[in-house]
């Protein structure tokens, strides 16, 4: 499965950023771990950030355009309010999208509550730390190649 990660603003700061929140593992493990995870399952894996909602944007169309089996995207706090974001995981249905987020956003501050992505995705997971983008993976295997029985 061809398989494209999206990681929105700020995600570059993990290990850094509120560790008591996203862990102490950096950006750069995770990617490396997922990427391992990944092969290991015998997909091929993109996996990239931007602080700039355009550029989030603009790759989501070429996940379309590139033919890929499947998004997972953690939009960081874009998930709480780009309506652009939505609507360009909507013009590209329908590709099955995950959204992932390290922390769980329903036990945190009321802001976060709120996903405006998430009803343009499959389903959302939350709180499970860098664990969510392997389970994410669990999900497009389900959903780009559903079983028969
Ligand atoms: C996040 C949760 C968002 O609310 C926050 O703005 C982030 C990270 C997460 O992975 O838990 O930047 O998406």
């Amino acid at each position: 499965m061809k398989i494209l990660v999206l990681n929105g603003p700020n995600l570059n700061m993990v290990g850094i950023r509120e560790r008591g929140i996203y862990g102490v593992k950096t950006y750069e493990e995770i990617v490396q771990w997922m990427k391992d995870e990944a092969g290991s399952r015998g997909h091929e894996i993109e996996v990239r950030q931007s602080n700039s909602e355009g550029e989030l944007i603009d790759w989501i169309h070429e996940a379309y355009l590139k033919a890929y089996d499947g998004i997972i995207i953690n939009p960081g706090a874009y998930t709480h309010y780009s309506y652009a974001i939505f609507d360009a995981l909507k013009s590209i249905a329908p590709m099955p999208v995950v959204e992932v987020h390290l922390s769980n956003i329903h036990a945190r501050e009321s802001f976060r509550h709120t996903s405006v992505t998430a009803p343009a995705c499959i389903g959302q997971l939350c709180g499970f730390g860098e664990w969510g983008y392997v389970l994410a993976m669990d999900a497009l295997e389900k959903f780009v190649r559903p079983s028969i029985d």
